[in-house]
C-alpha cells in the first residue's frame, strides 16, 4: 500500500523544488502518494508545478487555505494521510513589518488547524508523522565572535515573522511533549535556487542587474548569512521525515556564512555587470546582524550533509533565472 503524504505550501519556492526532486522522483513515486495543498497567495503559483501534475499520478492539488480550519478538517477527514510535511508560511520578513497579522493567522493558527487535524490521525496510526519547515530566524541574531546557533539555542526571533514561526515551533513542541504527536521541526538557514519569488536578495539582484536597474542593498551590507542550495535542504526534510526522532528539532546550514555586500558583488561579476549598480538602502528595521547554524546533530543523526558549494549552487541559479525568464514574467504580471 502507498503511503499518503500531505505537502501545504509546495506552490512556493521551497516546496515546489521539494515537489519537483522528491515528490517526483521515480523511486519515491512507487512508495508515495502526495497532496500538495496551498492557497495560492501572493508567493505561491500553481503554474510553477503544472508539468509535474500533468506528469505524475502520485501527485493531487487541493487549494485550501490552513486558517480555514473546516476546509483543514474536511481534507483529512476524507483521505487519513499517514504524514504531513508542512512548509505553508507567510514568508517574507519584509511583508511581516508592515502586516503582522496575517503572520500570525496563518504562521501560528493556520498550523495548530494543522496539528490539530493530525492528532486524530496519529492516535490511530502511531506512525503518522509531522514534520514542521521552520527557520534559524526563531533564535535572532549573532554577533561575529558569537558561536553558531545548535538546536539548543534559546528562541529570540526579532521580527513579526522569525515570532510568528517561533510560535508555531512551540506549539509544534507543545503537541509531542502534551499528546506524544509524531512531530519534527527543522530549522534552516537562507535558501536561494531555482523558483524563488523576486522579491528575496538573491533573485531580485540577478533580476535587476539583468534589467540594469539599481540593486537595493540594506545598511552598509555587512549582516552574513548562511546560504544553502535548496535541494539540500529538501534533502534535509525528506531525511528528517524517514529518520528523524519525535519530538526533536533538527537544524541545516549550508556552511556558506556570506556578507550581503559579497553575494551582490559576486552576482554582478558573474553577470558581468558594474558595481556602480549597488544602491545602499535605509536598514531593515529590526535587522538581524548574523545568522550561522551548527548542523553537527543532523550530519549524526541523519546522515545529512550539504552538498553544493555556493559558488556551484549561485551560477547553477543564475543560469536557471537566465533561461526561465518566462517564469519571472508570469510572477511579475500576476504579484499583488
Ligand atoms: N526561504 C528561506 O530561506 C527559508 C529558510 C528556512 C525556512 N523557511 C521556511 O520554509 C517554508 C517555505 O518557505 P518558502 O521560501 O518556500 O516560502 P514561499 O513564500 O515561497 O512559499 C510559501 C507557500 O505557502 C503558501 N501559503 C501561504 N499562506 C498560506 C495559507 N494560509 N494556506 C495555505 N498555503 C499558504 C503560499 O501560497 C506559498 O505557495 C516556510 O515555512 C519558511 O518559513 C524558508
Amino acid at each position: 500500500m502507498k503511503k499518503n503524504i500531505l505537502l501545504t505550501g509546495c506552490a512556493g519556492f521551497i516546496g515546489s523544488n521539494f515537489v519537483k526532486k522528491i515528490a517526483c522522483d521515480h523511486q519515491i513515486k512507487e512508495t508515495f502518494n502526495f497532496t500538495i495543498l496551498d492557497a495560492l497567495t501572493y508567493a505561491g503559483r500553481k503554474q510553477t508545478l503544472e508539468p509535474e501534475l500533468e506528469q505524475n499520478k502520485n501527485l493531487r492539488f487541493v487549494q485550501i487555505d490552513i486558517r480555514d480550519n473546516n476546509r483543514v478538517q474536511n481534507l483529512f477527514n476524507e483521505l487519513p494521510f499517514d504524514g504531513v510535511i508542512h512548509f505553508a508560511a507567510e514568508s517574507h520578513v519584509d511583508r511581516s513589518i508592515t502586516n503582522p497579522n496575517i503572520f500570525v493567522e496563518t504562521n501560528v493558527l493556520g498550523t495548530l488547524n494543522l496539528l490539530n487535524a493530525s492528532l486524530p490521525l496519529f492516535n490511530r496510526n502511531p506512525e503518522f508523522r509531522f514534520v514542521h519547515v521552520s527557520t534559524d530566524e526563531v533564535y535572532g541574531t549573532l554577533s561575529e565572535s558569537d558561536p553558531a546557533f545548535t538546536e539548543e539555542t534559546p528562541l529570540a526571533p526579532n521580527s513579526p515573522y522569525s515570532a510568528s514561526k517561533a510560535g508555531s515551533d512551540l506549539l509544534v513542541r507543545s503537541y509531542f511533549e502534551t499528546y506524544k504527536l509524531n512531530a519534527i521541526t527543522t530549522r534552516c538557514s537562507n535558501n536561494y535556487g531555482p523558483y524563488q519569488f523576486p522579491e528575496k536578495l538573491i533573485p531580485l539582484m540577478i533580476q535587476n542587474a539583468l534589467n540594469n536597474k539599481k540593486l537595493p542593498v540594506y545598511g552598509d551590507g555587512r549582516n552574513i548569512r548562511d546560504w544553502i542550495f535548496v535541494d539540500d535542504h529538501n534533502r534535509g526534510i525528506w531525511q528528517s521525515f524517514l529518520k528523524g526522532k519525535a519530538g526533536e528539532v533538527y537544524n541545516f546550514g549550508g556552511n556558506s556564512e556570506k556578507r550581503n555586500i559579497d553575494v551582490v558583488r559576486h552576482i554582478l561579476k558573474t553577470l558581468n555587470k558594474p558595481e556602480s549598480l549597488i544602491q545602499f538602502v535605509e536598514d531593515r528595521k529590526g535587522h538581524d546582524w548574523r545568522y550561522a547554524i551548527d548542523y553537527s546533530k543532523a550530519q549524526k543523526d541523519l546522515n545529512w550533509n550539504p552538498t553544493v558549494s555556493f559558488e556551484t549552487g549561485l551560477e547553477k541559479t543564475i543560469e536557471w533565472y537566465l533561461k526561465n525568464n518566462a517564469w519571472i514574467q508570469m510572477i511579475e504580471s500576476t504579484r499583488t
